[in-house]
């Protein structure tokens, strides 16, 4: 008897957190808005979902024999990417218009900003939406009127596969975005701020699975690279000896600027060499431009420098 309560009680208690009707998520709900697609928003979304956002780096197909794994043009916003960690296996979705058509802007505008998909399902944080909830809805409201441009790619891309445990911790993740007005980029630094967000993802490194405030750009998270090999990240502090304090902002834009021409996104990885490659999407950042670098760059000047020597390369 007591078994059947207890059964009975875990029942009810799984069956109240996964279906996302009988206890919400503790999002808004999708706004009721419509998006005019100016050529300017338009503009503006295509620089952030391929340059500075990078929604392309994920939401395409690779070429990954080449180094730094370019977008394979023509493949932009397909979906299909598997992202195969301890939750299970979980695709990028197709976010072209085949398959976003059937989605409002205020649908969009959730899942992109507070990870809860159409079907009120929560995304897997692979999609950074805790980063998008707090920048300027302009710029994604840019984003989406972008999307909606692209080439329609008829990918059916497969269901996730993930495991229970996942689904249930994951459907308390999303929450309501916060976001805020993007500084005058004359302000350079703010300006730089605002830009950088996604790289403090990879360059900070983590304590029980969060960046640790105390080593913030830092550097040393890993990647794996291959099934025994990782790269870890650069440190993007000032120090002078193991940061980037010796590197002027010249040097820094050039680092960047050196993946910019076609040729440089067909750099053939030697077979068995996975070690020259990066996870870092340098043919995509690269498509910045100098100000918005170098506005990066100023902002990083003002880190405190912390002290971290990063070997490169490892094993697992
Ligand atoms: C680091 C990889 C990554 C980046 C960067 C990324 N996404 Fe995603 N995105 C994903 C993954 C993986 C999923 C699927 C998550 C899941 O199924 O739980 C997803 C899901 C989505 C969805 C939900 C679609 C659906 O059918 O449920 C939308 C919309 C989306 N992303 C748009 C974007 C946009 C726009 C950007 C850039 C502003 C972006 N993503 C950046 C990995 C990424
Ligand atoms: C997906 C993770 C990831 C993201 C996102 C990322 N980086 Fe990196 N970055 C790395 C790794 C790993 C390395 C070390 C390997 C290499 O040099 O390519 C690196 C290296 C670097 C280097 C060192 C290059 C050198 O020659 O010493 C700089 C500078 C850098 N990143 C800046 C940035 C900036 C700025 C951004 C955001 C616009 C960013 N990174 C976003 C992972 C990332």
């Amino acid at each position: 008897m007591r078994k059947f309560v207890i059964g009975l009680i875990a029942i009810v208690f799984l069956i109240l957190v996964m279906d996302p009707k009988i206890i919400p998520t503790k999002v808004d709900a999708p706004l009721d808005i419509s998006i005019e697609a100016t050529a300017e928003r338009i503009a503006r979304g295509d620089y952030l979902a391929n340059h500075v956002w990078v929604c392309m780096e994920c939401h395409s197909q690779k070429n990954n024999q080449f180094y730094s794994d370019p977008v394979k043009p023509g493949t932009e916003g397909m979906g299909g990417l598997l992202f195969d960690s301890e939750f299970g296996q979980i695709y990028a979705s197709n976010i072209t218009p085949y398959e976003i058509d059937h989605w409002t802007d205020g649908e969009l505008l959730l899942a992109i900003t507070e990870g809860v998909n159409k079907n009120g399902d929560a995304l897997f944080p692979f999609h950074p939406y805790t980063l998008y909830g707090k920048k300027d809805i302009e710029d994604v409201y840019s984003v989406i009127a972008y999307l909606r441009t692209l080439p329609s790619i008829q990918n059916d891309v497969p269901k996730r596969d993930t495991k229970l445990w996942a689904n249930v911790l994951v459907r308390f993740m999303p929450k309501p975005a916060t976001f805020i007005q993007k500084p005058d980029s004359s302000n350079t630094i703010d300006h730089g701020k605002y830009l950088s967000g996604v790289c403090a993802r990879c360059h900070t490194p983590q304590i029980n699975g969060k960046p640790d405030p105390d080593m913030f750009y830092a550097g040393g998270l890993d990647h794996p690279l291959s099934d025994t090999e990782i790269i870890r990240s650069s440190n993007l502090t000032p120090d002078m000896e193991t940061g980037i304090g010796n590197k002027n902002k010249e040097n820094f834009i050039g680092i960047f600027k050196a993946f910019d021409s076609e040729d440089s996104k067909m750099i053939l990885i030697p077979k068995g060499a996975r070690e020259s490659n990066t996870p870092m999407a340098w043919t995509q950042f690269a498509g910045m431009t100098e100000n918005d670098l170098g506005a990066i760059y100023d902002y990083l000047r003002t880190l405190p420098p912390i002290k971290n020597r990063v070997e490169k390369y490892g094993v697992k």
